[in-house]
């Protein structure tokens, strides 16, 4: 997990740099935009597959998308937490910063699932970093597992 982490750090900066470099070349030809252009939808195809590889070395060891026979569920389906979540908060916004505060520091005393607490125990803390507990969030929010 923590190569991936590492990793995603030199992604984060690199992309932080491409940011830079697109914005002083605003006013390059049109040529150089649409370049650019797919340069950006490369990046974005990217951040996807790396979102992918961080949600399920992260939480999809537990969190489930679907039922394995013969195997003991040890949280609730990934699916199942997000449309609860989504139910009491709507908007993106509450959503990501109530998905962040939970998956950085669960508590018992700010469960919206206290069955689940009951059936499979509290969530333990993964020591995950707050920006990249909100980042999946963020993902999570448009996420929709088959
Ligand atoms: C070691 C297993 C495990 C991992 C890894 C894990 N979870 Fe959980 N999670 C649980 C369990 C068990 C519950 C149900 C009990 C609870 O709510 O605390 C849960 C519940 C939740 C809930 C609902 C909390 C509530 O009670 O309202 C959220 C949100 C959540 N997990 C998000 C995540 C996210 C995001 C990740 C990845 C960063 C993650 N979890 C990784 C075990 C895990």
């Amino acid at each position: 997990m923590k190569s991936i982490f590492s990793h995603r750090l030199i992604y984060l900066v690199s992309l932080q740099l491409l940011s830079i470099l697109n914005s002083c070349s605003s006013d390059k030809s049109n040529e150089t935009k649409v370049v650019l252009k797919d340069e950006f939808k490369q990046k974005a195809e990217m951040k996807n597959q790396e979102m992918e590889a961080l949600l399920h070395a992260a939480c999809l060891y537990c969190h489930k998308t679907q039922d394995i026979p013969g195997e003991k569920e040890l949280a609730p389906k990934m699916q199942v937490v997000i449309d609860l979540y989504k139910a009491q908060y709507p908007n993106r916004e509450d959503f990501v910063k109530a998905v962040t505060e939970f998956t950085v520091n669960p508590q018992a005393n700010n469960t919206l699932m206290q069955s689940a607490i009951d059936t499979y125990k509290l969530m333990p803390n993964s020591g995950i970093v707050k920006q990249d507990a909100e980042d999946i969030a963020n993902y999570l929010f448009d996420y929709k597992f088959q």
